[in-house]
């Protein structure tokens, strides 16, 4: 093992003695070179926030994507790859490692880095099984007596199928591990229940389905609540709507999200007490366990009738959540990130920018399911030049300096306005001035709850 020779004596300049004594203020001299980890619209937006604070020096993205080229440079650095991982961190000068996904965090590349003494934004392995794991998830909720669907928890078909004769539809299948937000099936009937389920232990998810979590469905609007986290203390973000389904009216299949806004007006203080209350009771739990978890918890509620209950827990900032939030926030991120690796949290606090954002996630036709890539992508520069309005890379691919479609979810636009609805405007207006063969976008975002509470009640 290289930490022996590691760790804070080793290496002074990784630790500057502003960031032990200092809160929030600005700090000139003090830059931090900071690696990111992950290549999605989420990744482009921290970049975004990381790259205009005065406290970065050099920030690298691995591996990136073609809006992160513009602003930070991209490595492609096998991050499986301890050593190599390591090495680079070092070489470097890394101050600060921030890791996106959810994938690497249940991997353990956090812990691999705080072995080594490398400031780390995300929390280890035993704490990112809140969300890599459906049924330690659950479990934890009901030790920490934290609101959520009933539930039960299946390693078999025939079991599982035996719960949903005795229960009945409608109900929620969820596979166990990672699916990129598709691993879930909101049931309305027995035979899409039992469909479900046989496609799960049928190998559709890999290992993540073979174990299967079958839960009571909740109705109600949803609500995300990103929370900064240093293990001690919680700090919520500002609340935000995603949008998961895939078509327009809230109908077709789960996606990872299409769409997304905040703040979040038809929830109530109460609710939003209540969820920050749960938050809080996440945190102590996670501590009571011996979990040591720096990073972001992201909380999804569903407002129920009978007040917030919890949907899941993420162990990472939300994808497109993340590309509305914090374009609103106004705190310096790396101020932000450095205080959670180091446990210093209680020293900051978060202000918001007052205005709305609203993002549209720009698909390729066929997502969630198979879709075609490699279109050319045209209107990106002009859409970004309309006032408010920032346009993430998500899954795209630059080739001589021409802009190509590379994944399902491709791009995100955000827009800024003073009224909910000067943002929205703002976002489709950019929306429709870039095109490629088989953008998809809905339409949607933000109106049912316009309508307000009303519009969840049928
Ligand atoms: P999850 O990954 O567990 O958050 O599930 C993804 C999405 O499926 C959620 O955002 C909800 O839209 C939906 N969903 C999950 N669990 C339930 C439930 N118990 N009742 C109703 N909808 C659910
Ligand atoms: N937007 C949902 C997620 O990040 O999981």
């Amino acid at each position: 093992s290289r930490s022996g020779s590691r760790g804070d004596q080793g290496r002074p300049l990784r630790r500057r003695p502003e960031y032990e004594t200092t809160c929030c203020k600005a700090r000139k001299g003090t830059n931090v070179n900071i690696l990111l980890i992950g290549s999605g619209g989420r990744e482009h937006a921290i970049a975004w926030a990381l790259q205009k604070s005065p406290n970065t020096d050099v920030l690298y993205v691995a591996p990136g994507n073609g809006g992160t080229a513009e602003i930070a440079e991209n490595v492609d650095l096998d991050i499986a790859d301890g050593e190599a991982l390591l090495s680079f961190v070092h070489e470097r000068n890394i101050g600060l490692v921030v890791i996106g996904p959810e994938a690497p965090l249940v991997d353990g590349v956090a812990d691999l880095l705080r072995a080594d003494g490398v400031p780390v934004f995300g929390p280890n392995a035993d704490g990112a099984q809140l969300e890599g794991s459906k049924a330690y998830s659950k479990a934890f909720m009901e030790a920490n007596d934290i609101p959520t669907a009933a539930y039960g928890r299946f390693d078999d078909d025939a079991a599982a199928l035996a719960y949903v004769r005795e229960q009945g539809a409608p109900i929620v299948i969820k596979a166990d591990g990672l699916a990129a937000g598709k691993g879930v099936t909101v049931a309305l009937t027995k035979e899409e229940a039992n469909e479900a389920i046989c496609e799960c232990f049928d190998g559709r998810f890999g290992e993540a389905g073979s174990t299967v979590v079958l839960e009571e469905m909740m109705t109600g609007p949803e609500c995300s609540m990103l929370a900064f986290t240093d293990g001690v203390t919680m700090i919520p973000m500002a609340p935000s709507q995603d949008h998961k389904r895939a078509y327009e009216n809230d109908e077709g299949p789960n996606t990872g999200g299409m769409g997304v806004y905040s703040p979040v007006p038809i929830v109530t203080d109460e609710e939003h007490a209540t969820m920050v209350d749960i938050m809080e009771r996440a945190v102590a739990g996670l501590r009571e366990e011996g979990i040591d978890y720096r990073g972001v918890l992201y909380g999804g509620f569903m407002l129920t009738p009978q007040g917030p209950k919890l949907l899941e827990f993420n162990a990472r900032f939300g994808d497109p959540e993340t590309q509305v939030v914090l374009p609103r926030l106004e705190t310096d991120l790396v101020d932000v990130m450095v205080a959670t690796a180091q446990r210093r949290l209680s020293e900051i606090e978060l202000s918001w920018r007052p205005e709305w954002a609203v993002s549209v996630v720009l698909a390729s036709e066929g997502y969630p399911g198979d879709y075609a890539k490699g279109f050319e992508i045209t209107g990106i520069d002009e859409a970004n030049a309309l006032p408010g309005v920032h346009v993430y890379h998500a899954g795209t691919k630059v080739e001589d300096g021409k802009v190509y479609t590379n994944g399902g979810r491709v791009l995100n636009v955000t827009a800024l306005g003073g009224t909910f609805e000067e943002a929205r405007d703002r976002a489709y207006e950019a929306c429709d001035l870039i095109d490629w063969d088989g953008k998809f976008m809905r339409r949607d975002i933000g109106a049912r709850a316009m309508r307000g509470r009303s519009a969840w009640e049928s």
